[in-house]
Parts: structure tokens; C-alpha cells; sequence
């Protein structure tokens, strides 16, 4: 009953993350959380934001531009703080490299908190809740989550590469003998590769299933949810960018505004 367990932990571990971020006081912030040149001082900084926008609703490409409610939402505390935010596409497995060596000055990118990611990086509060959810084909034998972890399972995942997706299912299926996962650069290879039945489910989270099984015949979503995560932005290691940002992060989910930026890319079922 590993994945249970694992549910619990996740929401357990979130929790205690939010509460231990939000008595870190907003110290003095004279560290700068800028890349590049020195900007003359009525010109905002820019701050650049790693993601990879292969996530919809979170970050997509409409045209030339990357746009979703990460990027409105990192938007929306730049200007609150007076910054200009660029977003950088890259490899999702790169986010935390490119964060934890100041190549990027954060990471947003529909991020979980994992004790791992914990290791190289810092996560603001949290400002949304992901599910780890199964698409299978339509007729698909598998209909549960439970049936991954039926005995003499031998499932073949599609998962994209370094998320919680295939942390889980290595740990849970692959290192449990039941099944191979297979790792795709994007989300939408691996349910291209399910449409081609070359894997038997994608684990990926469920705000992009949506948008992935809408854009493909003959998918659905499993009901039962395999982990439930919270979302939110890395730093490097004791920036003070972050408290920065957890100030400004605050006062938008007060406010109201983190909601409407949600509300305008979700749809309430
Ligand atoms: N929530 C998952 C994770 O943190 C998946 C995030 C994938 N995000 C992306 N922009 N491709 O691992």
C-alpha cells in the first residue's frame, strides 16, 4: 500500500513546508536576485524564470510565447515587487540545475515539493494542489490504480523525464518488479506513445491529462489518483528572493488574484 503511504506523506510533508515557511519573517534583502548587467536604478530588474512549457495549463506556448497560470502568477509578483519577469524554456529535469546555480533566479514550473528537490533547492509556499492521475485507453484492462500494483503486474508507464510521475512510478513499479517505465522529454510524447499503444498508462498530473486527453481520441483519466502534491517555486539554497517572493505570493492569494489567474485557465468541473 506504498502509494497510500505516499499520499500521506506528500500532504503531510506540504504541510508542514507551509507552515514552516510562513513564520520565516521577510529579513532584510540585500542579496540580489537579478542575473546579467547592472540595471540603472529606475529600470525594473529582470528576474528570469525557468520552466518548461510543455504543462498545460501551467506553461504552454501560445505562438512564440510561453504563457499559462504560472507564468500570470510570476508575472503578477514581479510587478508587486518591481521586477520584470523573462521565462526560459528548458528541459524540465534542468529546472532545479539551472535555479541551484543561479542560471535562473527561480524555477515555476508546476514543481512538487519533494524531500529530494529539497536537497539542491529552496520552495516558496505553496500555491497549488496537483494529482498524479492514470490515462489509459478507453477499454484499457487497467481501471484502477490499484490494478499497477496487483500481483504479477507488468505494466509499461510513459512518464516525462524528472517528474514526481516517474519518481513514483520507478520507485513503486519499476523497482518493485512490476513494470517498466518509460521516460519522454515531453509530457505529450508519452501520451502519444499510449495512443500508439507502445506504453499502457501515463502517470503525469491531472491538469495537463485534462488538456492531453481533450487533444486525443479515445483516452481517459482513471478515477482513483495515484499521489496528491503541492506546487510551488524553487530558489537556490537561502536566497532572499524567495521570502521576497512568499511576501508578495501572500498578499495575491489574499486577495484574490492567484484564484482568478487559476479560474481563468481551470474551469470548476
Ligand atoms: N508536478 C510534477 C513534478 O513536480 C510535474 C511537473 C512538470 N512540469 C512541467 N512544467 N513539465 O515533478
Amino acid at each position: 500500500m506504498k502509494k497510500y503511504l505516499r499520499n500521506v506523506m506528500a500532504m503531510a510533508m506540504a504541510a508542514v513546508l507551509t507552515v514552516a515557511l510562513a513564520s520565516c519573517g521577510s529579513s532584510s534583502t540585500t542579496e540580489e536576485g537579478t542575473t546579467g548587467d547592472d540595471t540603472a536604478q529606475d529600470e525594473a530588474q529582470v528576474l528570469v524564470m525557468a520552466t518548461n512549457a510543455e504543462f498545460p495549463p501551467y506553461e504552454y506556448y501560445e505562438g512564440s510565447e510561453v504563457t499559462g497560470i504560472d507564468v500570470e502568477i510570476a508575472k503578477a509578483i514581479g510587478e508587486k515587487l518591481g521586477y520584470e519577469v523573462t521565462v526560459e524554456d528548458m528541459a524540465f529535469d534542468s529546472i532545479i540545475t539551472a535555479v541551484s546555480t543561479g542560471k535562473a533566479d527561480f524555477g515555476m514550473a508546476g514543481m512538487t515539493i519533494t524531500e529530494d528537490r529539497l536537497e539542491s533547492v529552496d520552495f516558496s509556499d505553496t500555491y497549488a494542489t496537483g494529482v498524479q492521475v492514470i490515462i489509459v485507453k478507453e477499454g484499457s484492462p487497467i481501471t484502477s490504480v490499484d490494478d499497477l500494483f496487483a500481483e504479477g503486474a507488468n505494466t509499461v508507464v510513459g512518464v516525462q523525464t524528472g517528474t514526481t510521475g516517474d519518481l513514483f512510478s520507478t520507485w513503486d513499479i519499476e523497482d518493485e518488479g512490476l513494470g517498466t517505465v518509460e521516460r519522454f522529454n515531453k509530457g505529450a510524447d508519452a501520451v502519444m506513445a499510449l495512443t500508439q499503444d507502445k506504453v499502457d498508462c501515463v502517470i503525469i498530473d491531472n491538469e495537463p491529462a485534462k488538456s492531453f486527453v481533450a487533444a486525443n481520441e479515445g483516452l481517459v483519466i482513471l478515477d482513483t489518483e495515484y499521489a496528491v502534491e503541492e506546487y510551488a517555486i524553487c530558489f537556490a539554497k537561502d536566497s532572499a528572493l524567495k521570502d521576497e517572493v512568499n511576501t508578495a505570493l501572500q498578499e495575491l492569494i489574499a486577495d484574490g488574484t492567484v484564484q482568478s489567474i487559476i479560474d481563468k485557465y481551470i474551469s470548476a468541473e
